[in-house]
């Protein structure tokens, strides 16, 4: 990937693991000397605020889409968090109960104007903040905002799981909103029964046959894993166990999305 891209993570069912892999994606990438800004877009269901914290935010990505904020009012600097070279901010959708009921009755014209600031958005943070990745974080399915999302992207990751009705889904949404968007997409795969992926040849024919039905390359397959249900919602896999397997390989889908 070029620099300045901007990356949207996107799936057909809630819950497949966007904002867990987005956010150490940017940690990941930002550790290793990266620019990287990481976007709350699920409007409808704001979740980066519980992973790094409000700290007294006064304004949030919702206010600028709005037109009430400057791009610089909405970013908080965490590179901190990640004791790299690089740097990482965050853009933070608002948690509020009236923020989400307004995100979720938009009407169409809104959506419009929206999709038009995002793009300002990533035009500032690459052309004035060098920004190498822009990772969005989107709400699952087809609601205007997460097709808002996909539309700003360079590249979509699909993070799907091996539910049946997930992959059947998202394999449709691939071929018909991804294709009529002309997105270069990929598909990773998560929360995969463990007990599958220990054969390293039943682990290839899977991703073949994963490969021919989502026409798109597949990047990995990951177990599901119940230490990551046990850890805290705040803490970042690939900061605080490195080691991990899973660490490993959310380092690995990293290197392989700047290769792209
Ligand atoms: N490989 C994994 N093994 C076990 N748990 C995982 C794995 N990946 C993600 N999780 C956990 O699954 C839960 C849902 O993940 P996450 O919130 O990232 O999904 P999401 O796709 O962003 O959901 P939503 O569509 O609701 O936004 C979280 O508790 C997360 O820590
Ligand atoms: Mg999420």
């Amino acid at each position: 990937m070029s620099a300045g891209t901007v990356l949207t993570l996107h799936s057909y069912k809630g819950g497949t693991g966007k904002t867990f892999t987005a956010t150490n994606l940017a940690a990941a990438l930002a550790s290793e000397g990266k620019n990287v800004c990481l976007i709350d877009f699920d409007l409808r269901a704001p979740s980066l605020d519980k992973v790094f914290g409000t700290d007294g935010r006064k304004f949030w990505i919702n206010d600028f889409l709005d037109g009430r904020c400057e791009a610089e009012d909405i970013l908080a600097d965490l590179s901190k968090v990640v004791k790299g070279k690089g740097s990482l901010h965050v853009a933070l959708a608002n948690p509020s109960m009236a923020s989400i009921r307004e995100a979720v009755t938009r009407e169409k014209k809104w959506e419009m104007k929206a999709l038009r600031r995002l793009i300002m958005f990533n035009e500032h943070l690459t052309q004035k903040m060098a920004m190498d990745y822009i990772i969005i974080d989107t709400n699952p399915g087809l609601s205007y905002s997460s097709i808002n999302a996909v539309a700003a992207a360079d590249m979509v990751l699909v993070v799907s799981s091996w539910d049946s009705s997930d992959l059947s889904g998202a394999q449709i949404m691939v071929k018909e909103l991804y294709g009529m968007l002309e997105k270069h997409a990929m598909v990773l795969m998560n929360k995969i029964p463990a007990s599958l992926l220990r054969d390293e040849a039943e682990r290839k024919r899977m991703t073949s046959k994963l490969e021919a039905s989502f026409n798109l390359p597949v990047i990995d397959l990951l177990p599901c894993d119940c230490e990551v249900i046990r850890e805290e919602m705040s803490s970042i896999l690939v900061l605080k166990k490195p080691n991990h397997p899973l660490s490993k390989s959310l380092v690995k889908v990293a290197h392989h999305i700047g290769k792209e």
